[in-house]
């Protein structure tokens, strides 16, 4: 058996392969609910062989969507609709996880096709936006609110309420989003947070939220349930977030009872330079591993077969995590599967079409 289709348990979940379905916003519901489209999507790649499969980054209050048209789990209301694709992709053999998320200073923007740009909170569809510090994004995007400590204390129980809601919709990863320049990620990094209480200045008060939001999670999640945090391993940018605070976090975050960190990088500084590239992310997924001594998942321009078993060969991720590969191509574990040679079960509806 390869290493891509090497089953693994965590917790008290096994996953059939290492393929992972990356969190991919659809801007695709009205009001936070799911609907045709994202049955039909995530489903898809279900029936694509992917072992696990994480949902678009889902709002954990309704002023933490990036656009009025993200996906939420704010309300008891989202949770059917949920629950009808988690039962889908478990049909499939694969594990159900959500992404949690909080956007921060980022939210209150239009869907990339309708521009992309931010909303100013007295537009039609805009609200405030809110933040560690009242930094903007970009220049020209409105100044965000200083959360307030009563703010963060709402956050915290947003996170919480939205993961009590995610195990009754019968996801059994969940997914904290600290990355790409999101509310958790503004925290972090110190371009972002120029707060003076407990929450900002030394790398023990940026991590601060995070590990509260960690055990928060924790009092609604199931132990025997996965827990992954998503990070954005550098900003690379001078003075921002790095590699180094990214090895310092993760462990201190396995000692948090945290499964897996996915390693993502960037999103929080609008002019880094990012070398982008083959595999470009990799890196720091092996450094995160090797030095934290935890399970990680690299992600970012993986594309080929070759390209994702030798990750998993060489020892630098336990996990692939793919977005755009598997936009174009939603079958890429059942064709990764024949490459290598490994015999994988295909859905029977499609037995008639597998190679011989
Ligand atoms: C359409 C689209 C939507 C995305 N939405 C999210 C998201 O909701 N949450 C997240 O963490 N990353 C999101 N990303 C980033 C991907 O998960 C992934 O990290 C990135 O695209 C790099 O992987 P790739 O080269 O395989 O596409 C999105 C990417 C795409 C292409």
């Amino acid at each position: 058996m390869s290493a891509l289709f090497s089953p693994i348990t965590i917790r008290s979940i096994q996953l059939k392969n290492r393929i992972v379905v990356s969190p991919m916003c659809q801007y695709s519901s009205e009001n936070g609910f799911t609907n045709d489209w994202h049955l039909v999507h995530l489903g898809s790649r279900a029936v694509g062989g992917a072992g696990l499969i994480i949902t678009e980054a889902a709002a954990i209050s309704p002023e933490g969507r990036i656009s009025p048209h993200d996906l939420g789990i704010w309300k008891d209301e989202h949770i059917a609709g949920l629950k009808r694709i988690t039962q889908f992709i478990n049909q499939q053999g694969a594990v159900a996880g959500i992404q949690l998320a909080h956007a921060g200073r980022k939210a209150s923007h239009h869907r990339p096709w309708d521009g992309g740009k931010a909303i100013a909170p007295t537009e039609e569809k805009g609200w405030e936006t809110v933040a560690p510090s009242p930094i903007p994004f970009t220049e020209t995007e409105p100044i965000p609110l200083e959360l307030t400590t009563e703010g963060i204390h709402n956050v915290l129980a947003d996170f919480q309420d939205a993961t009590r809601r995610s195990v009754e919709a019968g996801f059994q990863v969940a997914e904290i989003h600290a990355a790409h320049g999101y509310l958790l990620h503004q925290f972090l990094s110190p371009l972002s947070n120029q707060r003076t209480d407990n929450y900002g200045g030394s790398f023990d008060n940026r991590i601060r939220l995070l590990l509260e939001v960690i055990e928060r999670v924790q009092t609604v999640w199931p132990e025997e349930y996965p827990l992954f945090v998503r990070i954005s391993a550098t900003d690379w940018t001078e003075g921002g977030w790095t590699a180094d605070d990214s090895v310092a976090l993760a462990t201190v975050l396995k000692t948090k009872g945290v499964d897996v960190i996915d390693c993502s990088t960037g999103g929080n500084v609008a002019k880094a330079k990012i070398p982008v590239g083959p595999g470009y992310q990799v890196e720091f997924a092996e450094r995160v591993k090797q030095e934290a001594g935890i399970l990680t998942a690299a992600v970012g321009l993986i594309t080929t077969v070759e390209q994702a078993e030798e990750i998993l060969e060489s020892g630098q991720a336990d996990f692939i995590l793919m977005a755009r590969e598997f936009l174009r191509d939603p079958y890429f574990p059942l064709h990764a599967a024949h490459t290598l040679g490994d015999e994988i079960a295909w859905p029977a509806q499609y037995e008639r079409a597998k190679p011989r």
